[in-house]
């Protein structure tokens, strides 16, 4: 088959956009540890049918002479790539070779990218849990985010040190300086990815962190079923990636910002702890529910790592000081910076999504939780690591439901404005009453949320009408510099 020249089955623009009836004999097929037992035998068959056959392996499980014989046996060329599929260099230079030839005469060997993770962790102490303790240092990811934002505070409050990662895709830089205005503190910021494992390990070099507080990652419910591949692109391998630096600098102590949504449609009100996970209804809330369980079982395993998974219900509200808050890209997704965003005439009117749910009056029931309580939960949540806790998982919410009606009187009479409305239809997704039982945290992490809807509705309100149009005008930029 190389030997017949171009192999483009699955490298140029033109294939990108192929369809399955482009699979046909004579196409080029790619086969991911096709030097292993089953993948060895599947090239066999896939050449003898008349396909070209390209293989990718890094050889951690098989060797290489089976190519040869592979070889030996159909009579033709097999391209063999010695490359990880972690590489995603070494895939894509694969991906983009036009002709098969190039590759024949050796074996082409696409390295991971070399970084010297012996030199910078010698600086590290394989760090435990006990040593979670005020003075030393938290890695934030998404800290720049709404609620990281308000935990980077928090974190600070409580005696610790804080290092935000956030690659900016859903905040501003502008958040780290209002915080570093109201801390008086400074933050090392770090504008990284967290795909970028080389980017994450430099970060991991600078600072010995006792624990990471893991916020980054995309978050809308409707969003991820028009994009599911980036929800868990993001999500799940971004954790990955983050866990794989943590392990390698011994940093084994998580908290993770989970979410209600693992427990998919409620079986029973208010949700515990124990209510079943993982009946998620949409890729969203799977991608939590997916990184809780690999929590669960690398817990399980290596007795080294803690985490804390923190089941939010509905954050809402904002820094008292009216320097922070939710400041959404695009059109918001949530209730609160909906009604808010109407409130200042940044939009017409609220939509209310279905007002035919089996409630008291027919819109959807939420927990809403002041999201100063939530950056609270998390320095508690860093106490329970501190005591070797494992893995544990704990509703953040205030265990009483609101409805989408009673959230938007509370907003009117919070702001003295009156937000027009329409009822539209029901939202895919939605679900008619969600709200949680927090005695767990209560008891066990001693913590409380003690702020109340409308506390969460004025300073709603206080952030949105210092800042109409969020972090980024030049107005607001005279506000964190005169506050
Ligand atoms: N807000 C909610 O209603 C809610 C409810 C339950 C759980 N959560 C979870 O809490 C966390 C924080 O939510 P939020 O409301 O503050 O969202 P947010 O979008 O304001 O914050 C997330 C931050 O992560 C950053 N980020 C995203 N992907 C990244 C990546 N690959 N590398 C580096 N940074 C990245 C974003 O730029 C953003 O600053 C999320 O994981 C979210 O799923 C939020």
């Amino acid at each position: 088959m190389a030997t017949n020249g171009t192999c483009n089955g699955f490298h140029s623009e033109k294939n990108i956009e192929s369809s399955g009836s482009d699979v046909k004999p004579g196409s080029c097929v790619l086969l991911t540890g096709g030097t292993g037992f089953i993948g060895s035998h599947a090239v066999v068959e896939v050449v003898n049918a008349g396909y070209d056959a390209v293989v990718v392996d890094n050889l951690c499980n098989s060797n290489q002479d089976s190519i040869e014989r592979v070889e030996k046996i159909t009579g033709k060329t097999v391209p063999f790539y010695q490359v990880d599929i972690l590489d995603s260099a070494g895939l894509r230079e694969v991906f983009t070779r036009t002709d098969a030839n190039d590759n024949i005469d050796g074996v082409k060997s696409h390295e991971p990218e070399e970084t010297s993770v012996a030199s910078v962790t010698s600086g590290t102490t394989g760090t435990t849990g006990s040593s979670v303790k005020p003075g030393s240092c938290v890695l934030l990811t998404g800290g720049a985010g709404f609620i990281g934002s308000h935990t980077v505070i928090e974190v600070i409050n409580a005696g610790y040190r804080a290092v935000v990662v956030d690659n900016l895709c859903n905040s501003n830089r502008e958040s780290i300086q209002r915080i570093e205005r109201i801390t008086g503190s400074t933050i090392p910021f770090y504008e990284v990815d967290i795909l970028d494992t080389a980017g994450l390990r430099g970060v991991f070099a600078r600072h010995q962190f006792s624990a990471v507080m893991h916020f980054a990652g995309y978050k809308a419910v409707g969003e991820s079923y028009e994009k599911p591949f980036e929800y868990y692109m993001n999500n799940l391998q971004g954790t990955l990636s983050l866990l794989q630096v943590m392990k390698e600098f011994g940093v084994y102590n998580i908290v993770f910002s989970s979410s209600c949504t693992v427990y998919g449609a409620q079986q029973f009100l208010p949700a515990d702890e124990s209510h079943p996970t993982g009946n998620c209804n949409c890729p969203y809330g799977r991608t939590k529910y997916f990184i809780e369980q690999i929590l669960y079982d690398i817990c399980n395993t290596d007795k080294h790592w803690n985490a804390v998974l923190l089941r939010y219900f509905n954050p809402v509200g904002a820094h008292p000081s009216g320097l922070i808050g939710e400041d959404p890209l695009g059109v918001p997704n949530n209730l609160m910076p909906f009604i808010s965003q109407v409130a200042v005439g940044r939009r017409e009117k609220l939509r209310v999504f279905g007002n035919d749910y089996d409630t008291p009056d027919g819109t959807c029931v939420r927990d809403y939780i002041h999201v100063v309580d939530l950056a609270c939960g998390h320095v508690a949540a860093l106490k329970q690591i501190a005591a070797d806790c494992n893995i544990k998982a704990y509703n953040l919410g205030t265990g009483v439901g609101y409805s989408v009606l009673e959230v938007l009187k509370a907003f009117e009479a919070a702001s003295g404005k009156e937000i027009p409305y329409e009822i539209v239809s029901r939202r895919r997704g939605d679900v008619a009453t969600i709200y949680g039982k927090p005695a767990l945290a209560e008891k066990e992490l001693e913590w409380k949320a003690t702020r109340g809807l409308k506390e969460m509705c004025e300073d709603t309100w206080k952030w949105q009408s210092l800042n109409p149009a969020g972090y980024l005008t030049s107005e607001n930029s005279e506000l964190s510099k005169s506050q």
